[in-house]
């Protein structure tokens, strides 16, 4: 793999890849998404040689409705895509950035790290460890199936 950093970003660094990938073909073109701006809300990208923001991730802190355990704290990830283009894609940028992730809940002593996965790529996640833990559902933003993902981290 080429030289990928994972970095801390801004919300709006996100914009362009939320719409170009996660807004693709979807009946929505929302780049702002509540939570964003929160102190607690952590972004983090991949950048390139050429500081490209070539993959995005959004963590919020908020426990899964899966946990029920009283005070689980539990972090939340929205929005992860990577740029589609051949060289970028199905190289390794996300799992990099996955895993940049789940290190970053462990050191905020999350207990667990959960998502809405969209279906067609729930074995991207059950590779990393997470379990499908939901019925499939429709995504209101997307319109397309999803499943709850959980990883628990201890
Ligand atoms: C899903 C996505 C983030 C994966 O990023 P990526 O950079 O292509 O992933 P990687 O190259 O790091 O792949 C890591 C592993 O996941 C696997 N994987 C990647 N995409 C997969 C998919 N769609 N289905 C099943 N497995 C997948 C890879 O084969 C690789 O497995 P390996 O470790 O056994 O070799 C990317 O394909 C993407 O942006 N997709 C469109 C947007 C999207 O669906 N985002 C997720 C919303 S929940």
């Amino acid at each position: 793999m080429a030289e990928y950093r994972v970095v801390p970003i801004d919300a709006a660094d996100t914009h362009d890849l939320r719409l170009r990938v996660l807004r693709d073909a979807t009946p929505s073109s929302d780049v702002e998404w509540a939570g964003d701006e929160l102190e607690s809300t952590v972004h983090l990208g991949v950048c390139d040689d050429s500081n490209t923001i070539i993959a995005i991730s959004t963590w919020l802190t908020m426990p899964s409705p899966d946990v029920t355990v009283t005070g689980a704290a539990g972090l939340q990830l929205r929005g992860m895509a990577t740029d589609p283009s051949p060289a970028t894609r199905g190289v390794g940028v996300g799992a990099l950035l996955l895993r940049a992730g789940i290190e970053t809940a462990r050191e905020r002593d999350a207990d667990h790290v959960w998502a809405n996965a969209r279906t067609t790529v729930l074995g991207f996640y059950t590779g990393a460890g997470f379990e499908i833990v939901s019925d499939e559902f429709m995504s209101e933003a997307t319109d397309l199936p999803h499943h709850r993902i959980l990883l628990h981290l201890r």
